[in-house]
């Protein structure tokens, strides 16, 4: 698909349910992020959790024939870690927080990145200024937004910071498949690239580095790394766009 998929005020509330489920699971699985627990036990929980909802599942669960309903991508791991019995998070560690609610068809896909236990002064910075990255661009979103004024306002916030944008990967259109048109970077230029119709939604989700923005996979088949070891940092929100704005579901 090479266009944006708009929805009606039905499917809308739709993906506003879904939205709240997803918002609601990462609260909850981060509120459980602490020594001693595994990223399979967060998955489990955040499994049951969406199922209790009536109609609500588990997104990521099966797509691409990925196993869980969690990503859970520890330090250096930049996104699709995949959750284990095996692994344990320990004091200082971040964990990247990754899901994803469907309802009537409709997907929405989010991200935190939480600490565990207390974090190095340092490590708190990089991750608040991730975060910070994608709060000011969910800020200019509305309808006619250009999608390098979302990818500028990313790169600005994180660059000038000192860290870098993991360029290989971005954000993207969702709707009634998870990854659709457009691309999101997380790096461009103000001005350029498709602007945003209203009642669209997208995800946009700045990933990052401490150190370099290579990337290498790791031998389970899905995991993402920095090659260089630096800590790497994942926000995400999807939002529909509005007239006038643009509304955070999840
Ligand atoms: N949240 C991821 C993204 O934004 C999607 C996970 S894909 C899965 O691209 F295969 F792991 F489910
Ligand atoms: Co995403």
């Amino acid at each position: 698909m090479s266009h944006f998929q708009t929805f009606t005020a039905k499917e809308i509330e739709s993906l506003r349910r879904a939205g709240k489920v997803l918002r609601e699971c990462l609260r909850l699985v981060s509120t459980k992020v602490e020594p001693g627990v595994t990223t399979k036990q967060l998955d489990e929980f955040a499994e049951e959790f969406i199922r209790s909802f009536d109609g609500a599942a588990p997104a990521f669960k099966g797509y691409n024939n990925y196993p869980a309903t969690l990503c859970t991508s520890i330090n250096d791991e930049c996104v699709h870690g995949l959750p284990s019995p095996q692994r344990v998070l320990r004091q200082g560690d971040i964990v990247a927080l990754d899901c994803g609610v469907i309802v009537d068809g409709l997907y929405t896909d989010a991200c935190v990145t939480a600490g565990v236990g207390l974090l190095p002064e340092p490590v708190q910075t990089f991750v608040r200024v991730t975060e910070d990255a994608l709060e000011k661009a969910c800020a200019i979103v509305r309808e006619g937004v250009r999608i390098g004024d979302i990818s500028s306002m990313i790169q600005k916030a994180v660059e000038g910071a000192g860290y870098a944008c993991v360029r290989a990967l971005t954000g993207h259109g969702l709707g009634s498949t998870l990854h659709q048109f457009p691309d999101i970077p997380n790096v461009g230029k103000k001005g350029k690239g498709p602007s945003v119709p209203a009642y669209t939604i997208i995800a946009i989700e700045p990933i990052t580095s401490m150190g370099s923005d290579v990337i290498r996979e790791s031998e389970d088949g899905w995991t993402i790394l920095t090659s260089d070891g630096s800590l790497s940092a994942h926000f995400e929100h999807t939002v529909l766009v509005l007239p006038d704005g643009g509304e955070i579901l999840a």
